[in-house]
């Protein structure tokens, strides 16, 4: 089947399945365009929580899909390509999380929502990088936090809160790739151009950055600004969606280290396909599944966290 004829079955068993599906930013252009909503990780629990569809399909990675059914027990959640997983999660495992919990007793454990169903069930808020600071934020100046699992993110809302969260040391592999001296080389050759960087990346880049924000903080940035050109140090599926809202304008996408690998792909969320997403659809298959308790004790920090983005108007 060529990618027209794919769109069309997509779209036939969409409407006759009553099936929804949800598309991060990170996913290849054609996904994007034919998904029903694009956004970013807050974007896609939100959708989830309040979709009215039978089936939910979430392109993108399992943790994503994860918390959709945690949201949805009762539906069905598929994913196109399960074994779509996430560096971030994988650096997080709920045993040593767990043991990391219990030596530091009395803290508020708060975790990004990159992380396992196991991971969430033993977490008090879960958080995006869409509303971290300001969940942060929104708890006393001296309570202790744990916050998990991705140090850089950790590290950025430290220096701007002034707190002293304790972190997990764990780490995204697209995002810690990004090489400084090309970046700044890029700066040099582009002196007009804004750099724009996800928290995730290493403190380096953010000190360079122009601005700093979650994938739909920088998407509303670039439409926003009047420059004219950006380099993008996030991961670069975003740009499509960049450059249809803003067609006059340059995004160039940071370079990673290894210059022989496209290390700012994410490897996972790049899993998925056109083809599979037709194939998913069409087989009900494959479905995430969590198991009842899991689920159970995973969906309080998820609703926390919808409850305190909606009262902060995120
Ligand atoms: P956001 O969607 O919250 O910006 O997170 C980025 C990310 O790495 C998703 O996997
Ligand atoms: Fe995980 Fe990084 Fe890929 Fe996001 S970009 S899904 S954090 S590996």
């Amino acid at each position: 089947m060529n990618n027209n004829e794919l769109i069309e079955n997509i779209n036939k068993l969409r409407t006759e399945k009553n099936a929804v599906i949800l598309a991060h930013y990170y996913q290849t252009g054609d996904i994007q365009d034919v998904a029903d909503y694009v956004g970013d990780s807050l974007a896609l629990a939100q959708w989830a929580a309040g979709t009215k569809a039978d089936i939910i399909v979430v392109c993108g990675v399992h943790f994503m899909g994860e918390t959709a059914k945690i949201l949805c027990p009762s539906k069905t959640v598929l994913v196109p390509d399960i074994s779509a997983g996430c560096s971030l999660a994988d650096s997080c495992p709920a045993v040593e999380f767990a043991a990391f919990v219990a030596a530091n007793p009395g803290h508020t454990v708060i975790s990004y929502v990159n992380t396992t169903a196991a991971v969430k069930a033993i977490t008090d808020i879960v958080v995006t990088s869409t509303n971290a600071r300001q969940i942060v934020e929104s708890l006393p100046p001296d309570a202790p936090i744990i916050f998990g699992p991705d140090r850089n993110l950790g590290n950025y809302i430290n220096s701007i809160t002034g707190r002293k969260m304790k972190l997990w040391d764990g780490a995204c592999h697209v995002h810690e790739q990004f090489s400084l001296e090309k970046i700044i080389a890029l700066k040099s050759l582009h002196p007009e151009a804004l750099i724009i960087a996800h928290p995730e990346c290493k403190q380096p880049i953010i000190n360079i950055s122009d601005y700093v924000g979650s994938t739909s903080a920088l998407l509303n940035y670039t439409v926003a600004s009047p420059a004219l050109r950006f380099i993008v140090a996030t991961e670069s599926g975003v740009i499509h969606e960049m450059q249809k809202r803003s067609p006059q304008k340059e995004f160039i996408p940071a370079p990673p280290n290894d210059s022989t690998c496209a290390c700012n792909e994410c490897s996972f969320m790049r899993l998925n396909t056109l083809e599979k997403l037709y194939k998913c659809l069409r087989d009900e298959a494959p479905r995430i599944e969590v198991d009842e308790e899991t689920g159970r004790r995973a969906i309080r920090p998820i609703e926390r966290m919808l409850e305190l983005s909606s009262r902060l108007g995120l």
